[in-house]
């Protein structure tokens, strides 16, 4: 038997509801935030995510699809939104047409990972990003917008890890005195960690080996790095986020693994996860624009995991599975009376409602089966007495009460 290729899933009707509920609260936030919704194909060239993302990140390294086109292009699937909407909004020049630009977007990503609960190789992600303005204010508001993301969905017991990593140069000498630090260690690194050491030594901080969290207790913080201009638009945020009641923890180790983040960096973690417990995460990128051919444009924005949010969610019992949504079954007697279930069903669409009926030819009784297991909340019955005295049986089925209507009668009903 065929299978769909491990690390992806079906999204089959009986989760579907839930997928279009989050959706439905992702459209009703974001609206509030005045931010707009984008959508951009779902693969690019694949100098947008090796230029952007950055050629020393896992992601770039080891987690793409990619692949040459029949006119031997290198294309790759999009393992993230961030690198493909800069690349969309430099081509179509939207930062032109507004001082800010604020956008949003939602779909499916693609990196080749090991999958394990929380981890496919197809995912999707939401997102939002602020776009032109190199204030903390805007680091602030992109917060507030996941928080009312967070809110709105009622997820309790999370938490947001806060870093700054500050500007390029302060990045640059504390990189210089990270890799100082960690060759004095290099013996006692992990296999991994020693291999990153050279392309990606920040990456070094988010390791989880035993090893490597021993020597990176001692390892020279950021914050006594960054200069004055940065730890100001830290205290900027710090200062709001206390201001708005908005919890968080600075993690001086929180680093990130794509390499387009300066100053505020950011991770939303759950305990309801397992161990792929980050379910959002963003920051600020000023220079990515100019690397991918734009003019100067700071930018922040975040992303958030929707299957994490979702398996977030059903722990938490945050979604409502009685989704029943069938507001009328036909049941027919034969087949010479189909032509009166299309005329009650058409007027009963135009009403708004939705409506089944019968096409297997089935037995009476299966029909009624039918209407109760789809949990229709009325039966009709068309048969040769109803057709004959123009009284129409219609049954409420939870209450279980019964009346007849006559056809030309039905559009009255219908409207209650
Ligand atoms: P990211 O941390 O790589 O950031 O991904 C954001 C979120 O996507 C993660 O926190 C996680 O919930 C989800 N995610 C990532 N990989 C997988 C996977 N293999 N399976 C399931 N879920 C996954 C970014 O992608 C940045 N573009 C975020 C950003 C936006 N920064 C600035 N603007």
């Amino acid at each position: 038997m065929l299978q769909a290729v491990r690390g992806t899933k079906d999204l089959l009707p009986d989760v579907i509801n839930d997928w279009h509920y989050i959706e439905e609260i992702f459209r009703k936030v974001t609206k509030k935030f005045n931010y707009k919704e984008l959508r951009t194909p779902i693969f690019e060239y694949t100098e947008v995510f090796s230029r952007g993302v950055g050629e020393g990140t896992d992601i770039v390294n080891k987690e793409m699809y990619t692949f040459q086109d029949k006119g031997e292009n290198s294309l790759t699937l999009r393992p993230e939104m961030t690198a493909s909407l800069v690349r969309a909004v430099i081509q179509n020049n939207l930062t032109a047409q507004e001082t800010v630009a604020r956008l949003w977007y939602f779909g499916p990503f693609f990196r080749y990972e090991r999958p394990q609960k929380g981890r496919q190789r197809q995912f999707h992600q939401f997102g939002a990003e602020c776009l032109s303005s190199a204030n903390p204010e805007s680091d602030v508001e992109i917060l507030l917008l996941a928080d009312n993301l967070i809110k709105e969905l009622g997820i309790k017991d999370y938490k947001l890890l806060l870093n700054s990593l500050g500007n390029k140069s302060s990045i640059l000498s504390y990189k210089k005195e990270l890799t100082s630090f960690l060759k004095s260690e290099f013996e006692n690194l992990s296999e991994d960690s020693k291999r990153r050491l050279d392309q990606n030594p920040l990456r070094v901080l988010d390791s989880k080996d035993e090893k490597d969290l021993k020597v990176t207790q001692n390892a020279p913080k950021l914050i006594d790095f960054l200069d004055e201009e940065s730890k100001e638009h830290f205290k900027f945020v710090t200062n709001s986020l206390d201001h708005l009641n908005i919890n968080y923890e600075i993690n001086h180790k929180l680093v990130r693994g794509l390499d387009y983040y300066s100053h505020t960096v950011f991770e939303f973690q759950s305990n309801y996860l397992g161990s792929q417990d980050s379910f959002g995460g963003g920051g600020r990128y000023n220079e990515l624009f100019e690397e991918l051919g734009g003019k100067h444009t700071p930018a922040v924005g975040f992303a958030f995991g929707v299957e994490r949010l979702l398996m977030i969610l059903e722990s938490q019992k945050l979604i409502n599975k009685n989704n029943n949504n069938l507001d009328f079954y036909i049941v027919c007697f034969g087949k010479e009376y189909f032509s009166y279930v299309i005329e009650i069903s058409t007027l009963l669409q135009k009403n708004g409602y939705s409506v089944n009926y019968d096409i297997s030819r089935k037995s009476f009784k299966s029909q009624l089966k039918d209407s109760d297991k789809l949990k229709a909340n009325f039966s009709v019955i068309i048969g040769e007495n109803e057709v004959i005295s123009n009284q129409f049986v219609v049954k409420n089925m939870i209450s279980g009460e019964q009346m007849k209507i006559k056809l030309e009668n039905f559009s009255k009903f219908v409207k209650f």
